[in-house]
């Protein structure tokens, strides 16, 4: 019978995992579809009730619902748990188990411009849903310091006392930030800065930061944020959101199915879908 796997938020149309996982599914042969599904706050419990119900065999959840799917659920990951937030579920044997692919995403799809994460020194920009997933696996990880500047320092501070793995970590100052860039071996840029329409925008100068350090934008609208744009001139290896969402995804369909697809027809599928929107 043919397996169903979803995907559940507000606003939904503008997902690109249903063309993404459904392109998987035909090109490994196997008997499955993903959908698409609008779920309102109210209807959330409904919705994960109703779909174990049929027995849907897995889904992502994504925004507003990645927090409030939790207490719906009948497994958590440990780093899901940590993080506060699942992005995928699978369904073993009529049990509902959350994950979060989110920040392992991220560390995957870094892979190939930094292998190592233990010992290094991050900053991080933003301290939202998206800082949070990246923060805590990058943590687990073993890296070093994780300094976090953000728009609201509350907010970085909240986010480093809630983190149980030992890293050494600061809420900085943009101009802290900037004036002890040369530090970091890897910065990433979480925040909406620089998303289109507001293409102009970028959250600090790059002036200081060291040779050889990657800089990385979770954005993929467009491709090549001002931030990036600006550690290209400088020579610095750079990465944009792409490889996040596509490695998200990757891991989910190994959750689901057992195989480790190619990321690179995957990325090929989402860029094609990007072409029409792109700016
Ligand atoms: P996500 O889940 O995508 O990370 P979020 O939880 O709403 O989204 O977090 C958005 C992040 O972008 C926050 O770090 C936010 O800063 P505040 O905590 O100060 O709100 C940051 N952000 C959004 N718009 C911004 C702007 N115009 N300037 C600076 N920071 C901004």
């Amino acid at each position: 019978m043919k397996k169903l796997y979803a995907v559940l938020g507000n606003p939904i149309s503008q997902s690109m995992s249903p063309q993404m996982h459904n392109d998987l599914f035909a090109y490994y042969n196997i008997d499955a579809h993903y959908h698409p599904l609008l779920v309102k706050d109210e209807s959330l419990a409904d919705a994960v009730k109703g779909l174990k119900a049929i027995g849907a065999s897995g889904f992502n959840v994504t925004v507003p619902h990645k927090s409030s799917i939790i207490p719906l659920l009948d497994e958590i990951d440990p780093l899901a748990r940590e993080i506060g937030a699942v992005n995928t579920v699978v369904n073993q044997d009529g049990k509902l188990i959350g994950y979060n692919t989110d920040g392992p995403g991220f560390l995957k799809g870094l892979n190939g411009l930094l292998p190592e994460i233990k010992g290094k020194n991050i900053l991080i920009i933003g301290a939202g849903g998206a800082a949070r997933a990246i923060y805590f696996t990058l943590a687990k990880a073993g890296a070093k310091n994780i300094d976090i500047y953000n728009r609201t320092a509350a907010r970085a501070q909240e986010l480093i006392n809630s983190c149980s793995f030992p890293v050494i970590s600061n809420a900085v100052s943009m101009e802290r930030a900037e004036g002890s860039l040369d530090q970091y071996d890897l910065i990433i840029q979480t925040t909406l800065i620089g998303m289109f329409p507001n293409t102009g925008e970028k959250p600090l100068d790059l002036e200081g930061a060291k040779s050889g350090c990657v800089v990385c934008d979770i954005i993929y609208n467009p491709l090549e944020t001002m931030f990036l744009h600006n550690a290209k001139k400088k020579g610095l290896p750079i990465q944009n959101g792409i490889d996040m969402f596509v490695f998200q995804g990757a891991i989910a369909f190994e959750k689901w199915t057992g195989i480790f697809p190619d990321t690179d027809r995957m990325k090929k599928n989402v860029l094609k879908q990007l072409g029409g929107t792109i700016c």
